[in-house]
């Protein structure tokens, strides 16, 4: 199991003194759409600089097919690991996106957005019409029928995703919290012991490790579960 340290911090300097803090541990680093936006491919490389760790750009692709595909080239010539997609975009957006990516030597990890987990069952069902559990395994599945190498989940829905799909179906679980830690805004949270018995292959950890005292002792504790 893998840890993704998610740089959400107010400003480019302090991410990049988290990721010094956390330099030469075997980690990623997860740089999202407020950051990016704000501090674009600048603060990518210098966090790549410093810390030599893998990216992943968690900027939740969704347009056209051909848009999407255009975005994931460039996001492939930029170096960076890992990035995502909605599967909402639809099957043929992730189709062509992996079709392109695979006529390349080398390209990144791609993952599924499922279902938001922001949006409460009524806000779902509003949208998709369909209950949230059966949809988003649904949406996994079309995701690696389209060759797409794994879904973001919680950590609760990881077992489940591999079972009906695949045990190499990547999983990607944000929602971890040390055992008696706070949850902050996030609900169903678990802890990394949790995460590893359930078979996630990435956990996201944020503010466990970017508001502790010692993040570099946080950041051990989490990759040593
Ligand atoms: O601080 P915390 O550990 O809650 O950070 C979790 C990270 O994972 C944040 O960057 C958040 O945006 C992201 N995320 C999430 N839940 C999802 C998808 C992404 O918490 N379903």
């Amino acid at each position: 199991m893998k840890l993704c340290v998610a740089l959400d911090l107010q400003s480019a300097k302090e991410n990049l003194s988290i990721v010094e803090k956390l330099s030469g541990l075997d980690l990623w680093f997860k740089i999202g759409l407020r950051s990016f936006t704000r501090d674009g491919w600048e603060f990518v490389d210098q966090a790549k600089r410093i810390s030599g760790a893998p990216i992943f750009l968690d900027l939740k692709l969704h347009d056209i097919p051909n848009t999407t595909a255009d975005a994931a080239l460039a996001l492939a010539d930029r170096g960076i690991e890992m990035f995502n997609i909605h599967a909402s975009a639809g099957t043929k957006a992730m189709e062509t996106t992996m079709n392109r990516l695979n006529a390349l030597k080398h390209r990144p990890i791609v993952l599924a957005v499922t279902a938001l987990t922001s949006l409460s069952k009524d806000e779902f069902a509003a949208i998709y019409n369909n209950p949230i559990e059966k949809t988003a395994i649904d949406m996994a599945r079309s995701a690696h029928n389209a060759g797409l190498d794994g879904a973001v989940c919680s950590v609760y829905e990881s077992a489940a995703i591999k079972s009906a799909i695949s045990s190499r179906f990547l999983t990607l679980c944000p929602g971890v919290r040390f055992k008696g830690g706070g949850k902050d805004d996030q609900s169903r949270v678990a802890a990394p012991e949790t995460a590893r018995e359930n078979g996630c292959d990435f956990i996201v950890m944020g503010r466990p490790i970017l508001l502790s005292p010692d993040p570099r002792l946080a950041a051990a504790q989490a990759l040593s579960a």
